[in-house]
């Protein structure tokens, strides 16, 4: 072929690519959103590197513009003596990039291999600057019922491996965190010998726990609150271990309570839509206040891939319910949230 028709070839393929590449543009519904604009609830979510975001049992901090998620880090190429927890970060909690392994610890209190690191939170403290980790730290039998506490200068650094105790001397398993309106730090944790969960500050550094604030009366574990409005409402699972069950809410106009009755949160027969409560997430924004679900579907005999539910749920008034999980998408700067139909073909 001489160098013309050679030119007049690759012209007319380039120009037969780009009217593919329009025609396959065009046929894209309309209406279809970029799947990576949704939070699609119970899919794979993947981090900025497309690796599946290992955060389970997380908690989510809001410093400046951006929300800190840290979690469970159950990814198959740990090491298997080791305990780990991922540190993500993002700015309008779709998009999550990921920061570190903040903490890869290999039992820290000669508890054997099998040793238990779950539900880690971070709380930020504004005096010593220092982020402070708690974390639900356990022998494989799950009688120690203690929390660890670890510590770092710098949100995604290496987080330095205090000690490890029971709060307020009481067994504790799982653990939640709230931080209220004013900043005050508390630890939700789940004690079975007196049946129920309580609510504790933390000191002012933060390092231990401090004050009882709280005994919620009800055997409730993944324990979360949010501040809406004046009210506190409080929400936890029924100790079934992995297995899904109803979630269940209360409300008190003071974290001391009395809090009222517990109710379901979505229709007991979906058991809270195969999901297990991890913590509530306030987002207010200029035109709306939103508050997210954000629970753990677990998958025991994979726990890596064990999914994330995380919706709007609807409250106000004492009421708090969590709709059928579907796509959504959030404005953080307007506080609004949307569903968007499903458009899978
Ligand atoms: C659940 C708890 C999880 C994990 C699991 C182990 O009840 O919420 O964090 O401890 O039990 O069976």
């Amino acid at each position: 072929m001489n160098s013309a028709k050679f030119f007049i070839a690759r012209t007319f393929a380039l120009v037969q690519t780009i009217f593919l590449l329009a025609a396959l543009g065009a046929a894209q519904p309309a209406f279809a959103q970029k799947p990576s604009d949704l939070i699609r609830p119970g899919d794979r979510w993947l981090d900025n590197r497309g690796i599946q975001i290992q955060a389970h049992g997380g908690g989510i901090i809001h410093l400046g513009k951006t929300w800190y998620w840290f979690g469970e880090g159950r990814s198959q190429t740990n090491d298997p003596q080791k305990k780990y927890v991922a540190c993500y970060s993002s700015n309008d909690l779709v998009h999550w990039t990921f920061r570190n392994q903040v903490l890869a610890i290999a039992d820290p209190e000669n508890l054997g291999a099998r040793f238990v690191l779950e539900r880690p939170k971070v709380f930020y403290n504004a005096h010593t600057k220092k982020f402070v980790m708690y974390m639900h730290l356990d022998n494989s039998s799950y009688k120690l019922a203690r929390v660890a506490v670890a510590v770092s200068s710098k949100v995604d650094g290496t987080y330095t491996y205090v000690n490890s105790f029971r709060p307020l001397g009481l067994e504790s398993r799982d653990i939640g965190q709230f931080i209220d309106d004013d900043g005050s730090a508390y630890l939700i944790f789940e004690s079975r010998p007196t049946h129920g969960f309580y609510i504790a500050k933390l000191s002012g550094d933060y390092m231990s726990v401090e004050k009882q604030m709280s005994f919620v009366n009800a055997p409730l574990e993944g324990g979360a609150i949010v501040h809406l409005n004046g009210l506190y409402y409080a929400l936890g699972s029924h100790l079934t271990g992995w297995r899904a069950n109803p979630n269940v809410y209360a409300t008190a106009s003071s974290l001391s309570g009395p809090w009222s009755e517990m109710q379901n949160i979505a229709p007991p027969e979906t058991n809270t839509y195969d999901s297990q409560s991890s913590m509530l997430i306030k987002v207010a924004g200029s035109k709306t206040t939103s508050v997210i679900y954000v629970g753990d579907r677990w998958t025991p005999s994979a726990l890596w891939d064990s999914r994330y539910i995380w919706m709007p749920v609807e409250i106000g008034d004492g009421k708090l319910s969590l709709p059928q999980p579907q796509p959504w998408k959030i404005d953080v700067r307007t506080g609004v949230t949307t569903i968007v139909p499903d458009v899978k073909p």
